[in-house]
This record gives structure tokens, C-alpha cells and sequence, in this order.
């Protein structure tokens, strides 16, 4: 299907669950912010919906539904510009979120690493919700017909399943109705990993703190995780091949390039040869100049939680103004009768 039937819209989202990382950071918020100046419509949402796949502590999810709201605020999120709201508040994702349970195959769900990886050996106790999961991210998506869809590399696989669903529902249906949506998956932050262990990702839910930098992290802890962060024995070398097999070092590279908007070429280029007593405190004097502004800001919103509802709350209209006529064209599509 021709994408340029569609309006250019973006849409992505992130789960209220716990504090925001660096790698939620440079893999996403920085390029939601960028898309803002493009040519698209911007749709962001916080998918509290989402993070209860796991057990969620009720205030502390409501804690996390805020915080999270004003870490994209602070980060540069202009609701003037984009639609920002939580998921809850407009019923049409998890309605579409049925439709695709219906759309997508068990098989393809099998498939899902991310549910792998988080189920462990526990898969027969974990709740029904976060295998289903997938599906209700492609109604995120496609229940604002969203074209691109900026992640990190872990949602990609998500993302190639919706446009699955959305092949498969316009083939059953024989209608051209929802968009093949494209990941936007860009730049030296994608994959920011676990300071402790490169084989991992940077995440919330991690086991020890020191392995990843939350927003509302201070100047003297960024500082001591990067020191502390593991790395090995040799200096930067001249050439970013140079870091093949050194997947700690590349990382704070990848991470220091994300940082200051440039590429692990020219951090190389610049740091040829440093060794990690030079590059470390580097690192943490750029992240703490990025950061601390941000999580200064995050702390002046969170004074004021009812303005943050009063933004979401503003935005879920937006979105519903969206998302419910998708919604119900797609009962029509599926033989639903509506008689009011
Ligand atoms: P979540 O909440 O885990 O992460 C939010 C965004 O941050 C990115 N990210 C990372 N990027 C680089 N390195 C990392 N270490 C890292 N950790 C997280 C994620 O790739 C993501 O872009 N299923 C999604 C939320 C979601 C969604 C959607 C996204 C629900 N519906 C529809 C896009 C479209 C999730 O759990 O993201």
C-alpha cells in the first residue's frame, strides 16, 4: 500500500513504570522532540495500560503516569505542538487493542522476544496481558493511522508485528484502511546498554541501580556510575572498528556521541587514545550539563501535579478527536452493528 495515502503522523510511547533512563532518553524522547520540527503530526503518549502487564503499586503508577508526563515536558515535548496524553484516557486503543487480539495470530506472538525475555522461565504465571501486549501497541499505533513510529532498537520487532496486523486485517477485510507503519530507528542512542554488563540493555527495571542513569539521577551519582561503570583495560582507540568486541567501551561512546549530538566517529576522532581516567569524567561532566536542566525542570512540574493532568487530560481530547472515528469506521469495517 502506498504510505502517501496517509497524513505523516507519528506515534510512540512509553510505559509509566518506574524512572526514566538515559536509554528511554537518547533512544527515544530526543528524537520525539526533534520530529516536532518535521513535517509530521505528533502523537505521544504515556501507555499506562501498558506497564499493568506487570503489577503496578497504584499511587506509585499514578506517581510514574506523572513523572513520566514531565520528563517529556522537560525534555522538550511541546503539547502546543504534539498530542501528549496517557492511554487510559482515550477507551478507542484498547478497543482496537480487542479487534487485533482477533488479527493476530498466537504463532506470531510466540515470536516475541521482548515476552521471552520478561516471562522467563514464569511464562505460565505471568498475566495474559503481557502476552498480549503486542497487539495492544499496534492499536496504539494504528488507531491514530500513524505512519512512523520513532523507538529504540528493542520495540522494533513490535513495531514489524503491527505492520503484520495491519496487512492482515486490510487483506482479510480486502480494505486499504490501515497504514504500514515504518520504526524510525536512528542515531548513536538506539541501544544504550547496561553500564555494568554490555550484553544487556539500559532499563527501569534493571537489578542494581548502578547499572543504569535515571533522569532525576543527581550530579555526584551520574558521576560515581560512570566511574564506576565497566569497562577494560585498553584506551580509545583510533577507529570506531577499532571498538568491535569491546562492547562497554563502545557503549559509552555511543552514549557520550547521543549526549552532545554527534556521531561515535567524530567522539572517536576526538578522543583517539584517552584513557578512561580522561574519558569518564568527561562523559559524566556532559551528561550531568544535558541532564541537569532536565530533571530540574521534571522536579518544578511535579510541584504542580494538577497542571500535568490538566495537560494530559487536554491531550487525551486531541487524541480521541483522532482515534474515535478510526475506531468506529473499523466496526463498521468489521460488521459491527452501531445503532447509536
Ligand atoms: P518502553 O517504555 O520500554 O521504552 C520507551 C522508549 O524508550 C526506548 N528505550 C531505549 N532506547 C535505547 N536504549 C535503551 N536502553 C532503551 N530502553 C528503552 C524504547 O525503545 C522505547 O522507544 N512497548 C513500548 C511502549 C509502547 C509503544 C507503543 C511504543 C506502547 N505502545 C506504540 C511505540 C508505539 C515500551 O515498552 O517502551
Amino acid at each position: 500500500m502506498a504510505e502517501t495515502n496517509f497524513t505523516p503522523r507519528v506515534f510512540s510511547g512509553v510505559k509509566p513504570s518506574g524512572g526514566i533512563t538515559l536509554g528511554n532518553y537518547l533512544g527515544a524522547f530526543k528524537r520525539w522532540v526533534s520530529m516536532q520540527d518535521e513535517a509530521y503530526e505528533n502523537t505521544y503518549c504515556v501507555v499506562d495500560l501498558h506497564a499493568i502487564t506487570v503489577w503496578q503499586d497504584p499511587d506509585a503508577l499514578r506517581h510514574a503516569t506523572r513523572e513520566t508526563t514531565a520528563a517529556l515536558l522537560a525534555s522538550g515535548i511541546d503539547p502546543a505542538r504534539s498530542t501528549l496524553f496517557n492511554q487510559s484516557q482515550v477507551p478507542a486503543h484498547a478497543e482496537l487493542g480487542w479487534i487485533f487480539n482477533c488479527v493476530a495470530r498466537v504463532g506470531w506472538m510466540n515470536r516475541m522476544t521482548q515476552f521471552k525475555d520478561k516471562a522467563g522461565k514464569n511464562a505460565e504465571k505471568v498475566s495474559l496481558g503481557l502476552y498480549g501486549y503486542p497487539a495492544l501497541m499496534a492499536a496504539d499505533i494504528l488507531v491514530h493511522h500513524a505512519t512512523h513510529v520513532p523507538v529504540g532498537e528493542d520495540q522494533k520487532q513490535h513495531v514489524e508485528l503491527t505492520r503484520d496486523i495491519a496487512a492482515k486485517f486490510n487483506h482479510d477485510y480486502k480494505v486499504d484502511f490501515f497504514p504500514i507503519a515504518e520504526p524510525v530507528i536512528e542515531g548513536p542512542g538506539t541501544r544504550v546498554m547496561n553500564l555494568r554488563d554490555g550484553s544487556k540493555k539500559m532499563s527501569k527495571s534493571g537489578e542494581s541501580d548502578m547499572e543504569r542513569i535515571n533522569m532525576t539521577d543527581d550530579a555526584d551519582l551520574i558521576a560515581k556510575k560512570f566511574k564506576k561503570a565497566r569497562t577494560d583495560p585498553e584506551p580509545l582507540p583510533e577507529t570506531l572498528e577499532a571498538l568491535d568486541g569491546r562492547a562497554e567501551a563502545r557503549n559509552l561512546v555511543d552514549i557520550y556521541a547521543g549526549l552532545s549530538d554527534t556521531t561515535p566517529e567524530a567522539v572517536i576522532a576526538e578522543y583517539a587514545g584517552a584513557g578512561w581516567g580522561r574519558f569518564k569524567p568527561a562523559l559524566a561532566d556532559l551528561a550531568v550539563a544535558k541532564l541537569a536542566p532536565i530533571s530540574s525542570e521534571m522536579s518544578r512540574l511535579m510541584d504542580d501535579p494538577g497542571e500535568i493532568d490538566r495537560i494530559l487530560a487536554a491531550g487525551a481530547e486531541k487524541a480521541e478527536a483522532v482515534a474515535q472515528p478510526i475506531l468506529e469506521k473499523t466496526y463498521d469495517i468489521v460488521g459491527l452493528v452501531r445503532g447509536r
